[in-house]
């Protein structure tokens, strides 16, 4: 029997028993099938996919439409799944009226259950303006890589106690906004542990420690299928460039010696119907 969808006040739970939330980023339709059938509670259709699908270099170039199109595969793909999607870059940067106007895009288009968006303190007036249209809102502090440029590339965050302090900051202000759960990327574990302690809405993590109320990797990373580079914090459970490859290159080399296909892999004429068609060739062989 498919399982009942975790909705938002169930995490809540797990936080407050210790129990911890499984969260994998998706792009595709059998990729997040594959995430429910390992018992994911959460999706996130991250704007990884500029790098992860794309061959982007950074998220930066990643649109609405994207976004939009991906949600839709992995709603399909995982309908019994909390599924956030990632607004991209400059779709909530300019106003509050236009970062609701694409938060709702993804509800209405894609049937996303929350969005998530980058930023602390300088992005409360957009998190209390979604909250407040009344779609389930995912903060995201730390390192935010959609202004990596500001932070002077992909570097960790919260390392010394002044930096500490404004990642703390922007939890509380992220929190007070309205934010009904909070990814934190990048950080000292000790960092995200007081977060955590501090905070009554869920803490998550990619790369900022355990000791929080669940964890985030990308999926490309987990099965070793994005190559480019490996974060510090990724751990790899799987490598399918590898066996993507050896099977690829398999298959290039009994094309080229003939042994692919064989017998097993053609349809034969239907039984009775092979003295039609010789005499068919015959006719075409008069010619
Ligand atoms: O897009 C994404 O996958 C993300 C993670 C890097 C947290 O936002």
């Amino acid at each position: 029997m498919a399982r009942k969808k975790p909705m938002l006040h169930e995490f809540y739970k797990m936080k407050a028993e210790g129990q911890k939330i499984a969260w994998l980023t998706s792009y595709d339709f059998p990729t997040a099938q594959f995430a429910e059938a390992a018992g994911m509670e959460m999706i996130l259709v991250g704007d990884s996919m500029g790098m992860c699908v794309y061959g982007y270099e950074g998220t930066v170039p990643v649109t609405m439409d994207q976004c939009i199109v991906h949600c839709e595969a992995v709603r399909r793909g995982a309908p019994n799944t909390f599924v956030v999607g990632d607004m991209p870059f400059m779709s909530y940067q300019i106003s509050d009226e236009d970062a609701v106007r694409n938060a709702g895009r993804f509800l209405k288009e894609a049937n996303v259950d929350a969005i998530k968006l980058e930023g602390g303190v300088r992005v409360t007036s957009r998190i209390r303006a979604i909250v407040d249209a009344g779609i389930v809102g995912v903060g995201h502090i730390g390192l935010t890589p959609q202004s990596s440029g500001q932070l002077g590339g992909h570097k960790a965050q919260g390392r010394t106690a002044e930096s500490a302090k404004l990642v703390i900051e922007d939890a509380i202000a992220v929190e007070q906004a309205g934010a009904q759960m909070i990814l934190v990327e990048a950080v000292p574990p000790e960092v995200t542990a007081f977060i955590t302690k501090q905070l009554k809405i869920p803490v998550l993590s990619i790369g900022a420690g355990a000791e929080c109320d669940g964890q985030l990797l990308i999926v490309s990373d987990l099965i070793g299928q994005f190559t480019a580079f490996t974060p510090k914090f990724v751990k790899q459970y799987c490598n399918v460039a590898e066996v993507i490859t050896h099977a690829m290159r398999q298959y290039v080399e009994e094309v080229k010696n003939g042994s692919f296909p064989t017998d097993d892999h053609c349809y034969h004429m239907i039984k009775g119907e092979e003295g039609k068609f010789a005499d068919l060739m015959k006719q075409y062989q008069q010619f």
